[in-house]
């Protein structure tokens, strides 16, 4: 299990790769990234992109329904995640008070930030109807696809 899991995010990374050759627009390649998690991924409801405009994060591409379109920094999952420059894995929303709840059904998330030249320009953001959905292969696996993006895109700006 654990070891196709790992596969799994191998796989992903390379399709990706594949994905962004080539192009340089930022919205076209968060889109395609997103369509790619939120179908490669098992037992995902959502999976998409906040990016930083000033002191919030603004919803940016993504698979599942519609969400909440500003978050302050420092608030909910994804802006304590954009504050802390660092990941952040939240086994059960519920027992995470600062949880912002844009679908009732999502029960676990995970968030990577996009960290560009020292600073967080957005996140990656999955959410799971699954507690305990995401593990640190998860988190592992998110972060290589995110560094992949934030590499792309500085190697070629768009
Ligand atoms: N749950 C997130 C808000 C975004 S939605 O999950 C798409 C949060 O707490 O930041």
């Amino acid at each position: 299990m654990t070891a196709s899991k790992s596969g799994l995010y191998r796989d992903l990374v390379a399709q990706l790769g594949a994905l962004l050759a080539g192009e340089t627009d930022r919205v076209a390649n968060a889109a395609n990234m997103a369509a790619l998690i939120y179908h490669g991924l098992p037992d995902l409801n959502w999976a998409g992109f906040y990016f930083r405009q000033g002191a919030d994060l603004v919803l940016g591409p993504f698979q599942g329904k519609p969400a909440c379109v500003r978050i302050p920094l420092g608030k909910g999952v994804c802006g304590i995640a954009t504050a802390r420059a660092g990941t952040v894995l939240v086994p059960d929303v519920h027992d995470f008070p600062a949880h912002i709840a844009c679908d009732p059904a999502s029960r676990s998330e995970l968030v990577v930030p996009l960290i560009e030249t020292g600073e967080v320009s957005g996140v990656l953001d999955l959410d799971s109807p699954i507690v305990g959905r995401f593990d640190e292969i998860d988190q592992a696996g998110c972060e290589r696809l995110v560094a992949l993006f934030v590499d792309h895109h500085h190697r070629d700006p768009g």
